[in-house]
């Protein structure tokens, strides 16, 4: 038998959520409610890294939930037992109420982290979410020195003040995680990020390999890492866990498309986690509209949260192994990794029920890992810096600047 959620498609009431996941004997209750939730509450954002998580089709301003419909979600959120809500973006800071979300967030007894840029806080603003409950600070790093951050981000100046930033995190008493994304224009600075996030006296330090989806995916030529990057990362990495134990944490993934088993994506579609999009959509993934053909449940619609995670078509489709083609289905990985992750084997098969192409057993394992040796070894450097048109190309003066800078011209 399936454990997909597909046969229990009965809407209940207006009073529905946890009751029902409790009182039924469905198989929502092998999955309950997710514990923690992302909130991508706006789209709109000052930066314009060339591997954003966002779709490529950003939400307009206008399409994103009020201040009271976010507040409603908030509510119940945590009426169903979610722990945890990020914050996150675009860049969350760019809505004027984050500080009323927040505080709603702590009134409901969230813990929430904000994911952020840091480039439009000032101090009292993050004084001001600290008064608010916020519980925990989550800065994107481009790089640890200008000329290459900046220049990665689209945005003058960002890295500066991502540095000021992190140090009032710490100075009002707030933990701070530094994510770090990098690629292959990037990792030689990768022992100088570790050093600056021990600096900053961060708790954690997420290395976080560019995921090819959506921006990444149009920038895949100029991000790709070589091999040789690759291994000398991993070196890198396991020594400084070693000798930063106890100090700061590593987190540490290897980009899929040089692994030989997939990630176990979200921790499997459906089973722990979901995000709600800025226009109210509830998606199994950050990146899940790049899918053409799932339809999505919006908050705005008359099914409660519960309803949708545990009822709605999208969440059903790839839940569990039921879906599974061969090699996955007679795979003893099949509970492991649950397939890999279906936004990767839709943009690179067309098909989401697809083995993901990172995974060796994949027929198409072999054509992208000589995909990508091929774009790390060419020379295509140039960004589509990602924004509300689609994107606009780096220009060669703007890459050539940088590269004068790290030289020292
Ligand atoms: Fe995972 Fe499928 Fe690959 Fe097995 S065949 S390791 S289940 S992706
Ligand atoms: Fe969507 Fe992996 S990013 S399932």
């Amino acid at each position: 038998m399936s454990d997909t959620l597909a046969d229990n498609k009965t809407p209940p009431g207006p009073s529905d959520g946890l009751a029902v996941l409790e009182s039924r004997r469905s198989a929502a209750e092998t999955y309950g409610i997710p514990l923690a939730v992302l909130l991508e509450i706006t789209h709109r954002c000052p930066l314009q890294c060339p591997y954003c998580s966002n779709p490529v089709e950003l939400d307009r301003g206008s399409t994103e939930l009020t201040t009271g419909e976010w507040k409603k979600v908030l509510s119940e959120l945590a009426e169903l037992g979610v722990l945890q809500i990020h914050f996150s973006g675009g860049e969350p800071t760019a809505r004027k109420d984050i500080v009323e979300l927040v505080q709603h967030a702590s009134d409901v007894g969230l813990y929430s982290n904000l994911i952020t840029s840091a480039v439009l806080l000032t101090k009292d603003k993050l004084a001001a979410l600290a008064d608010a409950g916020l519980s925990h600070v989550q800065i994107s790093f481009q790089g640890n020195e200008p000329a290459v951050a900046d220049r990665v981000a689209g945005l003058k100046d960002a890295h500066r003040k991502k540095l000021e930033v992190a140090k009032w995190t710490r100075e009002l008493e707030m933990p701070l995680t530094v994510n770090a994304v990098m690629h292959r224009q990037n990792l030689h600075q990768l022992p100088d990020i570790i050093q600056m996030a021990v600096d900053l006296d961060a708790d954690r330090l997420e290395v976080a390999n560019v995921q090819y989806y959506g921006w990444a995916l149009k920038n895949r030529a100029a991000l790709m890492p070589t091999i040789a990057q690759i291994e000398e990362t991993s070196r890198i990495v396991e020594e400084a866990q070693a000798r930063l134990k106890g100090t700061l944490a590593i987190d540490y993934v290897v980009p899929d498309y040089y692994a030989l088993r997939p990630k176990k994506c979200m921790g499997g579609w459906g089973r722990q986690f979901f995000n709600i999009s800025p226009a109210g959509k509830v998606l199994p993934c950050h990146a899940a509209e790049s899918i053409t053909g799932l339809e999505f449940e919006s908050v705005r619609s008359n099914h409660s949260i519960a309803w949708i995670w545990q009822n709605s078509e999208a969440f059903n489709r790839y839940r569990g192994t039921g879906w599974m083609p061969e090699p996955c289905k007679s795979c003893e990985f099949r509970e492991v990794d649950y397939g890999g992750c279906r936004c990767q084997a839709f943009a690179l098969t067309g098909d989401a029920g697809n083995t993901d192409p990172a995974c060796a057993l994949s027929p198409r394992h072999e054509e992208i890992f000589k995909q990508a040796e091929r774009e790390s070894a060419a020379s295509q450097n140039r960004f589509l810096y990602r924004n509300f048109a689609g994107g606009t190309l780096e220009t060669e003066e703007s890459r050539d600047n940088r590269q004068d800078n790290r030289n020292g011209a």
